[in-house]
């Protein structure tokens, strides 16, 4: 009889402890929200793709941005949204500026979907600076404008275009887009443009689970890209033509109107940027830095040639889908006989920067 009544009392010693752990580990899951915009429906794709693969039987809730009231129940909010021309969308920021307060106690990340990723992407346009693009770059404002919301992890990763859903000025613009770029529009003769790099989108998953969440990494994150796969073609007219190119890492380009050079190398950042600063001192280049981030540095590199400062627009830039790369793009817009002396830096660059066996082939 004794035994019976001593293993029936460690047995429920046992139950009440368990649940009392259930029931503490429940109260101290940190509760989630990851709020996004959209037009044209490719973010909430990649919105519930995170939630995956951050766990879906944690406490996140998915939300669009209409359906959010208070960021009052959570511990840590995840912002996201599609890029147009070159930010986040103006209902984001609104909601940024209204829960500013709030959002600075909170563990906060940013993520874009967007048509470009490289973020050693620099862009001349008639009536504006030259200036940075791409991916994490377009976060560059709204973090300057807030500064006391600090971001845990902020992600670029590439998105979606489907053309035939482009509504009114958006259609216009995209083409008018498309016509006017120099070096040929990545979506031209597709019904279904994509750009993005899983890999981002699962770097970007995992970095939420280790810093915001205190989780181990999920090593078989792969498992979660059907979120994203479909099975439609680029186009309807020509069912051949893929949705996505691989956007090369090395390239070369020679016009009148720009000499372009990218590559990468095998490196950190603080080494690179060491080296682009010796490489500017051997060739009397004046090295002028504009923005320095913890991911990319972006100079301009003014070389004095016959009186006139002529200048470089040198990148240097890590990215999370190619760890332990730095990938460089250095750029020159003068005119062919004016840019010679820089063209000749250039190659100079490419060859110290990617000396001694860095220089990555391929790609
Ligand atoms: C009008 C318009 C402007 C855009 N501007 C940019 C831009 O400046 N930079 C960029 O990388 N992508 C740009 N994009 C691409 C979108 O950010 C990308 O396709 C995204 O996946 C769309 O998200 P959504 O389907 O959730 O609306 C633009 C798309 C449209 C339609």
């Amino acid at each position: 009889m004794n035994q019976v009544v001593k293993k029936l009392s460690l047995t429920s010693v046992l139950l009440v402890l368990t649940l009392f752990c259930a029931f503490v580990c429940q109260a101290e899951a940190k509760k989630g929200l990851l709020v996004y915009d959209s037009i044209y429906s490719s973010t909430p794709e990649v919105a519930y793709w995170l939630k995956a693969i951050i766990g879906n039987e944690l406490p996140l809730d998915v939300k669009k941005i209409d359906q959010v009231i208070t960021v009052d129940p959570y511990d840590y909010v995840l912002i996201g949204s599609y890029s147009k021309w070159e930010k986040p969308s103006p209902r984001i920021y609104k909601f940024v500026e209204t829960n500013k307060d709030k959002l600075a106690t909170k563990q906060v990340c940013y993520f874009l979907t967007c048509g470009d990723w490289d973020e050693t992407m620099i862009l001349k346009v008639p009536g504006r600076p030259v200036h940075q693009i791409a991916g994490r770059n377009y976060l560059y404002e709204i973090m300057t404008q807030y500064p006391n919301i600090k971001p845990v992890v902020i992600g670029g990763f590439g998105g979606r275009q489907v053309m035939p859903a482009l509504k009114g000025a958006d259609a216009f613009m995209i083409w008018m887009l498309g016509k006017l770029a120099k070096e040929g529009a990545a979506w031209s003769g597709l019904d279904i443009w994509e750009s993005l790099v899983p890999e981002r989108v699962e770097v970007f998953g995992n970095e939420v689970r280790q810093k915001v969440l205190g989780l181990e990494p999920l090593a078989d994150v792969q498992k979660f890209r059907g979120f994203w796969q479909s099975q439609q073609p680029g186009s309807l007219s020509d069912p051949n033509k893929q949705k996505y190119t691989v956007r090369p890492y090395t390239v070369h380009t020679e016009t009148d109107k720009l000499f372009y050079s990218r590559f990468r190398i095998t490196s950190d950042l603080d080494s690179t940027i060491k080296r682009i600063s010796a490489w500017a001192q051997q060739n009397g280049v004046r090295l002028q830095e504009q923005r320095k981030t913890f991911f990319n540095s972006y100079y301009h590199a003014v070389k004095n040639i016959d009186g006139k400062d002529l200048t470089m627009h040198v990148v240097a830039a890590v990215m999370p889908d190619d760890p332990g790369a730095v990938h460089i793009s250095l750029r020159s817009y003068d005119k062919p006989d004016a840019r010679k002396p820089l063209e000749k830096a250039i190659g100079e660059a490419e060859q110290l920067l990617g000396a001694e066996g860095r220089k990555i082939d391929g790609r």
